[in-house]
C-alpha cells in the first residue's frame, strides 16, 4: 500500500465511495469479533468426508459415529465440524470473540450463552442473521497446539541466488491446510445480512462490488474483514453476495505457498476428485487460489499469499464481472460460476422463480444484473 492516505487505490479497485454510498462499517457495533473460528456442516457419509479431508490437507481432531472435527496445522480450534445428517447441508459459521462479548451479544439479541460440548470446550451464543443462517459466536474454546507445516520454498530470483547445490522438489502430497481463511455466503437479503454482520459483529468492508450498470442500486457483494485496529487482518474473513436464495458458496483454507497449492492439487487430481477452477490469482484479496468440489459438491478453496489490511483502509468499489475474479489464471469455469448443468444450478433456477415473487432483495433487474456478471 502506498503511504497512509487511507484510500484503497490498488489495481482494479481504483474507485472509492461516492456520496451517499454505504460506508462499509457500523458506527457502533455491539461487539468486534476477532476471527472466523469454524464452519459446521451435516453430511450423510462421514467416511467419504474424512477421506476427502485427508487428501485436501486437514487433520482429524475428533471422530465419533456422528461427528468429525477437522483442523489446520496452525494452533487453534478445529476449523470444520461435520455432523452426521440425512442430507448434506451447510449449518453455519462460527466466529471467535472475547467471553464478555458473548454476554453483550446475548443481552442485545435476547439469546443465551451456552456451553459447547467437552471436545470443543468454551461457550457459544447462537444467533440468526436476517437471511436465516445460524451464526455462532464462540469464546474460550480448546486450542490445539501447532502441528508441522510445509516449508516455504527457497527461490532463485534474478541475481539473488539463495539455493546452491540443492534441487527444487515440491512433494506431490496433500497441501497441508494451515487454517480456515474465509467463507462466502449468498443471501437473498444481501443488504440486510451485510448490515447485520457489521452492526452485530463489528466487521468492516474491504471491497464492494456492484452488478454491471447498477451502481446506483447499491452493492451486491462485499468482502468483509475483522476489525482488529492496528493489527492487520485477512482482506476477507466473510464475503456476502446477493442471489435468488441463501446458501453456502465456498470456503477457503490457507496453505504454505504456490508449490504446496499446485502439488496438493495434483494429489487431489490423482485421487479422482473434481476440480472446479484454478490455479489463478484473485483481485479482491490477491490470493493465489485453486477450487475443488468435495464429495458432497461443496466448493472448497486452497489459497496462499492473501492481503492483510488493518482497520484504517476504506472500502474499494468495482463492477462485479466474471473476468474481474482473477488477475491471471484460466477463465472462471461454468462449475465455479454455478451455471454448469447440475443439481446446484437447477436449485438456483427454481429458487429464482420463487425469489422473484417473494419479499426479498432479488428482483427482475437484479436477475438481469446477475446474468450479465457471468457474461462479462
Ligand atoms: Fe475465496
Amino acid at each position: 500500500m502506498s503511504g497512509h492516505d487511507h484510500s484503497h487505490s490498488d489495481l482494479h479497485s481504483e474507485q472509492g465511495r461516492l456520496a451517499g454510498e454505504h460506508v462499509g462499517r457500523s458506527a457502533q457495533p455491539v461487539v468486534k469479533v476477532r476471527d472466523i473460528a469454524w464452519l459446521e456442516f451435516e453430511k450423510p457419509d462421514l467416511v467419504a468426508a474424512e477421506a476427502f479431508s485427508r487428501a485436501f490437507g486437514f487433520t482429524t481432531t475428533y471422530r465419533s459415529a456422528t461427528e468429525l472435527n477437522l483442523r489446520g496445522a496452525l494452533p487453534g480450534a478445529p476449523c470444520v465440524i461435520i455432523r452426521k445428517g440425512r442430507r448434506s447441508r451447510f449449518v453455519g459459521p462460527a466466529f471467535s470473540a472475547e467471553p464478555a462479548d458473548l454476554l453483550r451479544l446475548a443481552e442485545h439479541t435476547g439469546h443465551t450463552v451456552q456451553r459447547l460440548p467437552e471436545h470443543l470446550g468454551g461457550t457459544t451464543v447462537d444467533l440468526r442473521e436476517p437471511a436465516g443462517a445460524r451464526v455462532r459466536v464462540v469464546a474460550d474454546v480448546l486450542e490445539h497446539p501447532a502441528l508441522p507445516t510445509q516449508d516455504v520454498h527457497t527461490f532463485n530470483v534474478g541475481h539473488d541466488v539463495r539455493r546452491v547445490n540443492a534441487t527444487q522438489r515440491p512433494p506431490r502430497q496433500p497441501a497441508v491446510v494451515e487454517r480456515l481463511g474465509h467463507v462466502v455466503l449468498q443471501s437473498d437479503r444481501y443488504r440486510a445480512s451485510l448490515d447485520w454482520y457489521l452492526d452485530h459483529l463489528g466487521m468492516i468492508v474491504s471491497d464492494f462490488l456492484y452488478f454491471p450498470g447498477q451502481r446506483e442500486r447499491g452493492p451486491t457483494m462485499s468482502f468483509i474483514r475483522c476489525d482488529r485496529g492496528d493489527e492487520p487482518a485477512d482482506h476477507h474473513t466473510l464475503a456476502l453476495t446477493l442471489g435468488p436464495r441463501s446458501r453456502y458458496v465456498h470456503s477457503a483454507y490457507q496453505v504454505a505457498d504456490l508449490d504446496a497449492l499446485a502439488a496438493g492439487g495434483e494429489h487431489l487430481r490423482d485421487l479422482g476428485y473434481q476440480h472446479s477452477w484454478g490455479i489463478g490469482r484473485h483481485i479482491q484479496g490477491s490470493q493465489l487460489f485453486d477450487y475443488w468440489r468435495d464429495p458432497d459438491g461443496f466448493l472448497v478453496e486452497h489459497f496462499s499469499d492473501g492481503d492483510r489490511f488493518d482497520a484504517s483502509l476504506e472500502p474499494g468499489w468495482a463492477e462485479m464481472t466474471a473476468s474481474g475474479l482473477a488477475q491471471w489464471g484460466p477463465p472462471a469455469t461454468a462449475d465455479f460460476l454455478g451455471v454448469a448443468p447440475g443439481r446446484e444450478s437447477l436449485h438456483e433456477l427454481l429458487s429464482m422463480t420463487t425469489s422473484l415473487r417473494s419479499d426479498n432483495e432479488f428482483d427482475v433487474p437484479r436477475l438481469l444484473g446477475l446474468l450479465k456478471v457471468a457474461r462479462s
